[in-house]
């Protein structure tokens, strides 16, 4: 099945074959390289024709570039998220993240270090708008999708705001999709960087995987359990990174979360975001058959500690596996604090990302 799907894509790559990125050759570009198979007059003449033919069969569609572009934008407009997910599935896993359009540089850095650990090919990027799923396709067919409705842009990427909360609340029902089509899921937030592979860290069998966002620092072999709730009652267990088996145990605590966000909706006075909803999904399914692992607090550390406590990094040095940029808001105060700790690879590392230089 996933290979009849990867076989219906290459109609998107012709205006792809400008690009450097490894995806192109994979679509049907020749071995040779294009300029050489272009200039030969074989190919001349084989292109001259391909013209021909398309002026025939698609009579006023003015030039073929706009024809190239628009009808693959057409194309991805109808991508579905069960095309998507068959086509970046390795071993019936995906790696996803969801960005609006001003986290692309987020996207790309992340990116970066995913490919370093060369699970790239397994990212499904969900976009929040149409200007981010025709850019991420454009320059790396196949790998974003959007599911609609949209969410209204413009207060998307506002932390706090009811747009951000509209745009977090959808995190749930497109992970609960994903495990209804049958796969296994790994979701991170972009400001994220990975420093190992993190999937050999998913021992087990267990429903759900999380990382607590408490700061406060646990014994190396600290127990694997939910924690037991904090000051609020509930546990901070973040909903940044996740890792979801496609189990009847994932799917209940998904559908708690949608339950707990859709019972305790958005106002301004408590300025909500989607993981204290999270947390009651937790600790209401906790008890019925959901089997949790909490990831070790070492490899998957929260911002306030990693970037908190010099001397806990340095007794756990070489034993992070991704970095999450939290406990700190703004866009540049992040993209600061990354380049502090040389995590910001987009400047010096562009030629690594999947998505080329930007
Ligand atoms: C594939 O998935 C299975 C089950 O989740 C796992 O045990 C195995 O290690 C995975 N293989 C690879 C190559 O990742
Ligand atoms: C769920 O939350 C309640 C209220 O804070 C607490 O008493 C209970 O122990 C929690 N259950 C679990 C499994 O964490
Ligand atoms: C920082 O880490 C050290 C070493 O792990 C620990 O003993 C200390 O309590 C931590 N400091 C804070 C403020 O959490």
């Amino acid at each position: 099945m996933s290979l009849h799907q990867r076989q219906q894509l290459p109609a998107a790559a012709p205006a792809e074959l400008h690009l450097s990125s490894p995806r192109a050759a994979f679509y049907g570009a020749p071995n040779r390289p294009l300029s050489s198979f272009l200039l030969g007059r074989v190919g001349l003449l084989a292109v001259i024709s391909l013209l021909v033919l398309l002026g025939v069969f698609l009579p006023g569609s003015g030039s073929i570039f706009t024809l190239f572009s628009s009808s693959s934008h057409s194309q991805w407009k109808e991508y579905t998220l069960a095309r998507a997910a068959a086509f970046a599935a390795r071993n019936g896993t995906i790696v996803v993240c969801a960005v609006s359009h001003p986290y692309l540089p987020f996207l790309n850095n992340w990116l970066i270090s995913v490919a370093r650990q060369k699970r790239q090919d397994q990212v499904l990027v969900i976009a929040e708008d149409y200007a981010t799923l025709y850019e991420v396709n454009s320059r790396w067919p196949g790998h974003a999708v959007l599911i609609p409705p949209v969410p209204d842009s413009q207060t998307a990427h506002k932390f706090g705001s009811e747009g951000f909360f509209i745009f977090t609340s959808r995190r749930p029902r497109h992970l609960l999709h994903i495990l209804e089509l049958g796969y296994s899921v790994m979701y991170n937030d972009v400001d994220m960087v990975w420093l190992a592979d993190p999937l050999p860290y998913l021992e087990g069998n267990h429903d759900i995987y999380f990382t607590d966002d408490m700061a406060a620092v646990k014994p190396l072999n600290h127990p694997h359990d939910l924690p037991p709730p904090g000051k609020k009652g509930r546990t901070y267990i973040c909903s940044c990174m996740i890792f979801l088996r496609p189990t009847k145990g994932a799917k209940k605590v998904m559908k708690s979360w949608i339950e707990e966000l859709e019972n305790q909706p958005w106002s301004k006075k408590t300025k909500s975001n989607d993981q204290p909803a999270f947390n009651w999904a937790l600790n209401k399914t906790a008890g019925q058959q959901v089997d949790m692992y909490l990831l070790p607090q070492a490899a998957f550390p929260t911002g306030g500690l990693y970037f908190k406590n010099k001397s806990w990094v340095k007794e756990t040095k070489d034993m992070q596996v991704i970095i999450h940029n939290n406990y700190i808001t703004g866009f540049d105060k992040k993209i600061k604090r990354f380049k502090d700790y040389g995590l910001w690879l987009v400047d010096d590392h562009g030629h690594e990302s999947p998505l080329g230089k930007m």
